[in-house]
This record gives structure tokens, C-alpha cells and sequence, in this order.
């Protein structure tokens, strides 16, 4: 296997959503049917542990993850897929990794200062109050994902940023302190990418619960676009399609050509009502091949472990030898 060209992790902590494909999962789709570009997705299952305790919600939301980008059409034979908890490697290089990074440098990460600013806010005597060794290192666990495979660009969210620098950081001493083993990886944010609003107006998210999932059936999906907020402007009345919530998630999908004649409706005075129908029409008629697929996979969870194992098995052809690069240049290695 050769190292990464790009490399992205998923961390399975709930229901896929309309969000993560049209922000995460389509652009990665595209990437993975490249036969010129090596790329690496994977299901980030030790970073779940951080925020979540619940087994059985964990193993439902892999399983979930995992069968959503398959169903809708990730290439894994041509990319390496595969989940983190399958590659022994990576937690055996953050550990390596955790040696050489300042524990200053950890606590400059957003993450953690966010959890503490609310600890102090709450006035709790102590303001690590409730904060984990795994929350406080997370940054070093991702850096591991990413310099195990040599990853060149990582496509990430604009939250990640900060995590990529880390990583730049960690590389690089890694680099001055044993041997120039690592790449510096870099962070590619896609400013076009689509940021879907969910239900209320904000962006979709799981924290906001505001989100429609992907695979729901036909009935509940079209039952969740009915629910997304309107304002009160009666059907002929001519409506604003930039400052509207159904149009974006529309947009997002359609093509430019179809997203055009649609705002012409809206300053026409499409009802709300039709507008939501014709929504729910479009996105239903995108997802119905892949819904199918995605309730089979459910159905056969253990189709889907083999395709993670024959990903785990194309990492470790990279993962494996490297590490054991790594070790000897530390000085762990065979006496005899
Ligand atoms: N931290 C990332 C997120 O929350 C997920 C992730 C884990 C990741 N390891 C990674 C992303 C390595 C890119 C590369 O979105």
C-alpha cells in the first residue's frame, strides 16, 4: 500500500444525516472512485469513546456510519476503509507520539480551554472538573490516525484546524528529535462545500437535534421536510429563496440550472407547501437506490465487518512495516 494522499476520519457518535453527505460524505465519494489518488476513511471508534459510555449506541452508530457511505457508493475497493480500532498500531504510536508533545501544546487546544472556560463560568472549585485524559489528548490520537499513514491532506471541518497544526507540530518534532520519518500533513477545508441548516434555521447538527437523518423511510422523511421552519408568507406571495432553509437544502442538491429555476418560483410565490413537496420529491428520488442498499447492509451487518477487515488488512500493509521504521528509529528493536 502506498501512504496517503488524503485521509479523513468519521467519529461514530450518532444517525447519519443529510448534513454529513452533503458536507462530508459526497465530496469523500468522489475522492474515493480516483484510481490516481490513495485515499484512507475510517471510522474514528477510540475517538467516540471520549464523549460517549453508551456500548451499545457506539456499536449501532459504526454500524450505521460504515453502511451510509457504502450505500452511497464510497468506493472501498479502490480506497483503503476501515476502522480505527482494527489498526493495533495507532494507539501504539500515540503513545509514542504523547512522549514528545508538550503538555503546553495541549493545553492551548480549543477543545479542552472550551471545557474548562464552562467549568470556571460554573465556578467549580476545580475547573478540570469532569474533563478526561481522553478529552485532554485528543489532539494526539488524531495526529497518530493521520501520521500512520503518511496522510499529505487531511479534509476536515474548519473546527479541525487547530488539530491539524498539532499534528504539524508533533511531526515535526518527531522528525527533529529521531529521524525524518514524517510528512506534514495539511489540512484541506472546503469553503464550498455545502453547510446544510437543519429544521430550525441553524446549521444540521446532532447537537442541535435539529438534523433529518438519511435512511429514515419514505413516510418519515417526508415528514421531517414538512417539519422544517417557514415564515408566514401565504401561498402567491413572492418569497426571498436566499434567506430560506428549504431552498438551501435544495440547492445543496440540485444542480445550479434546477437551484436557478427554483428561486425564480420562490420570487413567483411558490406556496410553502409545494415547495416542501417537491423537496421532499427530490431528495427522496437521490436517496431511494441508496436507502435500499443501506437496509440490506443493516440487515447483513456482517457484509459490512468483512469490507472493514479487507480495509484493515490494505492499511496494515502500510501501517505495519512503517511502524516498525518508527520503533527501530526510537531505539525499540530487536537485540538479538
Ligand atoms: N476529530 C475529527 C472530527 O471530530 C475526526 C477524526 C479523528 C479525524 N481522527 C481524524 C479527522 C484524523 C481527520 C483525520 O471530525
Amino acid at each position: 500500500m502506498k501512504n496517503a494522499d488524503f485521509l479523513t476520519g468519521i467519529t461514530p457518535s450518532g444517525t447519519p444525516h443529510l448534513g454529513n453527505y452533503v458536507g462530508a460524505i459526497r465530496p469523500a465519494v468522489e475522492t474515493s472512485k480516483d484510481p490516481n489518488l490513495s485515499s484512507y476513511y475510517f471510522l474514528a471508534d477510540y475517538h467516540s469513546l471520549i464523549k460517549n459510555h453508551d456500548p451499545k449506541m457506539r456499536r449501532q452508530s459504526t454500524l450505521e456510519i460504515a453502511a451510509a457511505w457504502i450505500a452511497l457508493g464510497l468506493d472501498h475497493e479502490n480506497c483503503v476503509f476501515y476502522r480505527q480500532s482494527d489498526i493495533p498500531e495507532i494507539p501504539e504510536l500515540t503513545w509514542i507520539l504523547t512522549c514528545l508533545t508538550a503538555k503546553g501544546l495541549m493545553n492551548r487546544a480549543h477543545a479542552y480551554k472550551a471545557a474548562v472556560q464552562e467549568n470556571e463560568a460554573q465556578e467549580h472549585k476545580d475547573p478540570d472538573k469532569g474533563i478526561t485524559m481522553g478529552l485532554f489528548s485528543y489532539p494526539i490520537l488524531m495526529a497518530a490516525d493521520i501520521l500512520m499513514f503518511n496522510a499529505r491532506k487531511v479534509p476536515v471541518g474548519k473546527d479541525q484546524v487547530q488539530h491539524l497544526e498539532m499534528a504539524r507540530d508533533i511531526a515535526g518534532r518527531f522528525n527533529h528529535v529521531y529521524k525524518k520519518l514524517f510528512i506534514l500533513p495539511e489540512e484541506v477545508v472546503d469553503e464550498s462545500a455545502s453547510v446544510l441548516s437543519g429544521l430550525d434555521g441553524r446549521k444540521m447538527s446532532k447537537s442541535y437535534n435539529n438534523y433529518i437523518p438519511l435512511f429514515d423511510t419514505e413516510k418519515r422523511l417526508r415528514k421531517m421536510i414538512m417539519k422544517i421552519k417557514t415564515n408566514s408568507l401565504g401561498p402567491d406571495e413572492p418569497k426571498d429563496p436566499d434567506t430560506c432553509t428549504l431552498f438551501s437544502i435544495y440547492k445543496a442538491f440540485a444542480s445550479p440550472k434546477e437551484a436557478q429555476d427554483m428561486a425564480d418560483r420562490y420570487r413567483a410565490g411558490i406556496a410553502w407547501g409545494t415547495a416542501k413537496q417537491e423537496l421532499f420529491e427530490y431528495i427522496n428520488e437521490i436517496l431511494k437506490a441508496p436507502r435500499q442498499q443501506y437496509n440490506e447492509l443493516m440487515g447483513n451487518p456482517g457484509d459490512i465487518e468483512a469490507i472493514l477487515k479487507k480495509g484493515a488488512a490494505k492499511a496494515r500493509e502500510f501501517s505495519v512495516p512503517f511502524l516498525e521504521k518508527i520503533r527501530t528509529s526510537i531505539g525499540i528493536t530487536s537485540l538479538g
